[in-house]
């Protein structure tokens, strides 16, 4: 690939059901896209690692997501540890967090495991990819107080302005997915037009989340452009100035990606 457009540092494209995974990443190679493809227990860091090892222009984080935090041991740990260090396209570690949405009984859990991985980031020096859903102020406390030295972006950032200038505050990016192209999706759109442009990055979280025009079909990660014609709307600039900042902003994350 002569040139990167876009940079998508969240698509679950191992998940997809109607796409095969290799028709996904062409249509991605068509529209100049790389893929950074996120772990969620201590099964898909195997076949993460295994993914970008067979594509190219994919990249993958290693991690354990909040509902899935009961599977997480020290050999967890240890297996990533191996795999951050047996395969360069390995460029973070996520998604880890918190979610309070689904299951509150475990809440104690979610934060031990998400302090352990961002501690294990630290170590590693690697960016730490965030799952935060209902639980905002604990997330960024948290972050506040353990996070020495990793870059951390906020995925499919669902939070209000405020929120945003306060993580923004902490130097954490803002990764806007296929929800901003949703009409009623107000927080967002006032996220995705008012944060500064330095802080912005792009995702899908495919297969979840299908952006407008393409909602209540299976999402791809290529669809991000359509991520882009949205912010670039609200903001009144044209797509090439999003795609071009936004990969600016994820290779200064990422200086792996070439
Ligand atoms: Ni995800």
């Amino acid at each position: 690939m002569d040139k990167i457009a876009v940079i998508n540092t969240h698509s679950h494209v191992n998940m997809l059901k109607e796409h095969s995974v290799d028709e996904a990443l062409k249509n991605c190679a068509d529209e100049n896209v790389v893929i950074i493809v996120p772990s969620y227990d201590d099964k898909s860091i195997f076949e993460v690692d295994e993914l970008v090892k067979k594509y190219p222009d994919v990249y993958g984080y290693v991690g354990v997501f909040p509902e899935e935090v009961k599977c997480f041991t020290d050999k967890t740990l240890s297996d990533m540890e191996k795999i951050i260090k047996s395969n360069n396209k390995i460029i973070g570690i996520g998604e880890i967090g918190l979610d309070y949405y689904w299951d509150k009984s475990f809440i104690d859990l979610q934060k031990e495991v998400f302090i352990k991985q961002i501690e294990f980031a630290n170590q590693m020096n690697l960016p730490i990819n965030v799952h935060c859903r209902e639980a905002y102020f604990d997330t960024l406390n948290i972050l506040k107080e353990h996070n020495k030295n990793s870059k951390v972006i906020m995925h499919c950032f669902s939070g209000s302005l405020e929120f945003a200038k306060e993580c923004i505050k902490q130097g954490i990016y803002i990764a806007i997915g296929g929800v901003v192209t949703f009409k009623n999706a107000v927080k967002v759109k006032e996220v995705a037009k008012n944060i500064p442009l330095e802080y912005l990055l792009l995702e899908t979280d495919d297969p979840y989340l299908t952006p407008v025009p393409y909602r209540g079909k299976e999402n791809q990660p290529s669809y991000v452009k359509y991520v882009v014609q949205e912010i670039a709307n609200l903001r009144g600039i044209p797509s090439e100035e999003i795609e071009s900042v936004t990969t600016i902003n994820a290779k200064n994350i990422f200086p792996q990606i070439i």
